[in-house]
């Protein structure tokens, strides 16, 4: 009998190798004898540690189940008939629950299902069919059909990926890298740490037909050290992947060589940013380059780079498997494809969720997200990470996709959604996002290093009600500095979350002190 308890952090967060352990004896106990397989997340989080237990081809689900749940599950079947267990914790065939049937899962189609370090098991549903295609493409080929299924970079800037692809392909250079930015800093996400840790041959083989379509022999995943578990997975993948002759000098059989390190960040949010990610890399301290150039012309160690996030480069074998039409298919204008949204902080079902772009911002937190975890209504939802812009529920009718966002001055970043209750001040929220810049900043320059300070202060000052009209005016001053003067999206992007909380809530900026402690 096929037992599966996730590996994922989260799940392990919550208590899943004690549950796995629990599992094991009980078996031992009365003499059963269960395969137990650490599959990764299926992303509904708060149901782990989520136990299935497969019967008939069906998988039946129990969570959030805790050590001591164990010996009663068992006694009541789980091992013998697991589709006749009831009680609070069974939620029935996993893959019929609501937050999984809604979704359009491509990317995390194996996230969950699968065992994440069988090779087997990642061809058996359907790995590596995409490099197999890609080779018969050729690299222009490649490029082509990965620039027309209208994929756009999932690390938050949304440019295409096709045509960065074809800049790096046409760069000449005697080598060239494929560098894959798995620096997950923006609060709220880890759709990046789910996939590596549930499905990493996925990136692996992403990240070899980006090799292939560019001519790059070498590619890094520069991963950030707060992932300890995302990082040992990726380790493991790559050596079984290099045994089976998916890595190597002759990747599958052919004349391509593509090799694969991982490389661990230091903590600092701006090494997510391309440059001083490629600077970190190099081995120095993560300072912003200046663009141009572009790491598509010289990048690592001043070589023509194609730098991607994990969820832009884990959607290209889905595209070269079945096709540009098929994933251009899913979508809304400009923004196709589907979107893998992490639904964070005060919600009551919290997880990932993949869907085609165009879905509403209401339907996600309310609908999907159940509202609140607190039960309060909700007051705002920060999307984007730490500097997207908050949304009152008056904008929930917000189709999530890149240019209805940007429409009303915010956006989707990195996909991640972090949900507010009433009793969030948003003065304090806005304080917090001056004093994160601050903190973060990289010092190269003048709006950033400076304004996030100042920006600090002058909202403090607000805050205790000090001449609130005046420095309301010095803050909207400062935005615009730091939105137009800032060499990079840190300091660029920090006014989104303070000018959209005081467009959006201005009676939080007029009430009297409030600091806390
Ligand atoms: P950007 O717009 O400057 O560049 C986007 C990408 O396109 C870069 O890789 C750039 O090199 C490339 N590019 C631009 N023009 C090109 C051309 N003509 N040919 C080839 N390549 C070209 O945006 P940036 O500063 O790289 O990223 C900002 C985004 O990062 C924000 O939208 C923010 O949401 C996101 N972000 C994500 C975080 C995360 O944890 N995933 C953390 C912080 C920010
Ligand atoms: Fe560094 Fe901030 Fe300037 Fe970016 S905006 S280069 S993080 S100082």
């Amino acid at each position: 009998i096929r037992v599966f308890v996730p590996s994922d952090a989260a799940a392990r967060a919550c208590g899943a190798d004690e549950v796995a352990i629990a599992l094991r004896a009980e078996a031992q106990r009365i003499g059963v004898d269960i395969d137990l397989v650490r599959n990764g997340s299926r992303g509904m989080l708060w149901l782990e540690p989520l136990v299935e237990v497969e019967s008939a081809g069906v998988r039946y689900g129990f969570g959030p189940v805790e050590a001591s749940d164990v010996p009663g599950l068992v006694a009541a079947g789980l091992f013998t008939a697991p589709a006749s267990v009831s009680g609070p914790l069974a939620i029935g065939p996993v893959a019929e629950h609501p937050f999984l049937a809604a979704q359009q899962r491509l990317t995390f189609a194996r996230c969950g299902v699968t065992d994440p370090l069988s090779l087997d098991d990642y061809i058996a549903y359907g790995g590596y069919k995409g490099l197999q295609r890609a080779l018969a493409l050729g690299p222009l080929g490649i490029v082509e059909e990965v620039t027309k299924s209208g994929l756009r970079g999932r690390g938050g800037a949304g440019f295409p990926t096709g045509i960065k692809w074809k800049t790096v392909h046409d760069t000449p250079g005697a080598q060239k890298y494929i560098v894959c930015n798995a620096d997950e800093g923006d609060s709220g996400t880890f759709a990046d740490r789910m996939i590596m840790e549930g499905d990493p041959f996925q990136l692996i083989e992403g990240m070899t037909i980006a090799g292939i379509a560019v001519g790059a022999t070498r590619g890094y995943i520069y991963c950030r050290s707060e992932y300890p578990d995302a990082i040992a997975t990726m380790r493991a993948a790559i050596v079984t992947a290099r045994r089976a002759g998916f890595l190597g000098a002759r990747v599958y059989g052919t004349d391509h060589a593509f090799e694969l390190e991982i490389r661990e960040g230091a903590g600092a949010y701006v090494c997510g940013e391309e440059t001083s990610l490629l600077e970190s890399l190099e081995g120095k301290r993560g300072l912003v380059r200046a663009k141009p150039p572009l790491p598509a012309h010289k990048g690592l160690f001043g070589r023509p780079t194609v730098i991607n996030n994990v969820l832009s480069l884990t959607a290209v074998p889905h595209i070269l498997a079945d096709g540009a039409a098929f994933y251009a298919d899913y979508g809304m204008g400009r923004s196709r494809g589907t979107m893998p949204v992490q639904l964070a902080g005060n919600i009551r079902y919290g997880g990932l969720f993949e869907i085609a772009f165009g879905i509403t911002l209401g339907e996600l937190v309310e609908k999907i997200g159940g509202g609140t975890a607190s039960g309060r209504p909700v007051k705002a939802v920060q999307v984007g990470g730490p500097l997207g812009a908050y949304f009152p529920p008056a904008l929930f009718d917000t189709p999530f996709d890149y240019e209805s966002f940007a429409k009303r001055d915010g956006l989707i970043g990195h996909g991640g959604i972090v949900v507010f209750d009433d009793t969030a001040d948003m003065a304090l929220q806005a304080r917090f996002a001056f004093e994160f810049c601050a903190i973060e900043s990289c010092g190269k320059c003048t709006p950033c290093r400076i304004g996030s300070t100042r920006g600090k202060e002058t909202v403090e000052k607000i805050i205790a009600g000090e001449d609130v009209d005046r420095n309301l005016e010095v803050i909207a001053d400062l935005s615009n500095t730091m939105k137009f003067g800032s060499l990079c999206a840190l300091g660029g992007f920090t006014p989104y979350p303070v000018t959209s909380a005081i467009a959006h809530f201005p009676d939080d900026f007029r009430r009297s002190a409030r600091l806390p402690a």
